[in-house]
């Protein structure tokens, strides 16, 4: 199995750019760990990376901009929901790096007040100096974006895209990268992991981790919480990603797809749709530790750690690490579900 040093030069053989702080914070959650009964519980701070309001989709920027830049590209174009976390991080990655960027946006749901459809991240784009369009709701993203470029390229631009959540092979490595920080961090810091936990959405942060805990030889359990789809098409989804990195690290052999770990018990209703549990693990998060979260992907991540441990599916006897992904501006678009 190849050291963390080894895995840093072979990541290292692909071309980044540098825009997140790193390594950000593993911090000890003493309290709310107390409040769940004794558990060993740390947060890795994601939400700290830093660029535009930061979140997990600055370290996946890292390498895909990498390639953009390599391939001469000046503008950015990406895709995601109205209030894409990842398209914000794209917009501020593109403002830093002096390249021109379009947002290709899902509509807001249509009972949606002036907070979800102007405020949050939808703001930010803006002030960002993205251009917003509105995807229609037959459009197939990706064929969206083709679109979209060509029509750009013909004007004299060099687009890049950039897929749904930067997840894809070079989006992925940049959450391989983050387990070999996390292993650095812990091992310093003299906690040994078991376990750790995140929002499962597009599926690279949970895949890159799960390439590079494999990749490096350790037993990290990685425990996705399903906010998109359901456990039963988000597991091979995540499997077949974290294949493709961990045989781009050169660790194919003996990665066991069946190993992927998904739950979908706290979904709900579906992708951005609330639960009470949600609500619970964002107050309890705040009250117990001043630790922020959000409605649709920390917040029922959280959700799921917490109903796990009280459940049994998480021991006590476990260190286990949340993965902050950041989001805090989805909280203020979504102000309503909090009365
Ligand atoms: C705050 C936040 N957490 C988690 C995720 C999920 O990450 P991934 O799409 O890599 O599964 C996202 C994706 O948009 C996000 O914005």
């Amino acid at each position: 199995m190849p050291s963390a040093q080894a895995l840093m030069e072979r990541l290292g053989r692909y071309p980044k750019v540098s825009l997140a702080v790193k390594p950000t914070p593993l911090e000890p959650l003493f309290r709310l760990g107390r409040a769940l009964g004794g558990l060993r519980l740390w947060v890795k701070r994601d939400d700290l990376t830093g660029l535009g309001g930061g979140g997990n989709k600055v370290r996946k920027l890292e390498y895909l901009l990498g390639e953009a830049l390599a391939r001469g590209a000046d503008t950015l174009i990406t895709t995601g929901a109205w209030q894409s976390n990842h398209a914000r991080q794209s917009a501020a990655a593109a403002a830093r790096l002096g390249l021109a960027c379009h947002l290709l946006l899902s509509p807001a749901r249509p009972q949606a007040g002036p907070a979800c459809t102007r405020g949050g991240n939808l703001l930010l784009d803006r002030l960002l100096g993205a251009r917003i369009h509105r995807l229609e709701q037959d459009e197939e993203p990706m064929a969206a974006m083709e679109r979209m470029a060509a029509e750009l390229a013909s004007q004299g631009a060099r687009p890049y895209i950039i897929p749904r959540g930067g997840t894809c092979l070079l989006g992925d490595l940049g959450y391989a990268e983050c387990a070999v920080e996390l292993l650095t961090q812990a091992r310093a810091q003299g906690i040994h992991l078991d376990r750790v936990v995140l929002a499962s959405g597009s599926g690279g942060s949970h895949a890159g981790l799960v390439a590079g805990f494999h990749a490096l030889g350790e037993a990290v359990r990685v425990t996705g919480i399903a906010v998109r789809a359901s456990a039963q098409e988000q597991r091979p989804l995540v499997a077949r990603l974290a294949a493709h990195a961990a045989e781009t690290l050169g660790a194919a052999a003996a990665f066991k797809a069946e190993a992927v770990d998904v739950t979908d018990a706290y979904l709900g209703a579906g992708y951005g749709e609330p639960t009470e549990l949600m609500k619970e693990a964002l107050a309890l998060a705040a009250g117990t530790e001043g630790l922020l979260l959000d409605p649709v992907y920390t917040g029922k991540a959280m959700a799921g750690l917490v109903d796990l441990v009280r459940k049994g599916g998480i021991g006590r006897d476990e260190t286990v690490v949340f993965l902050h992904t950041g989001g805090l501006p989805g909280l203020f678009a979504y102000a309503d579900m909090f009365p």
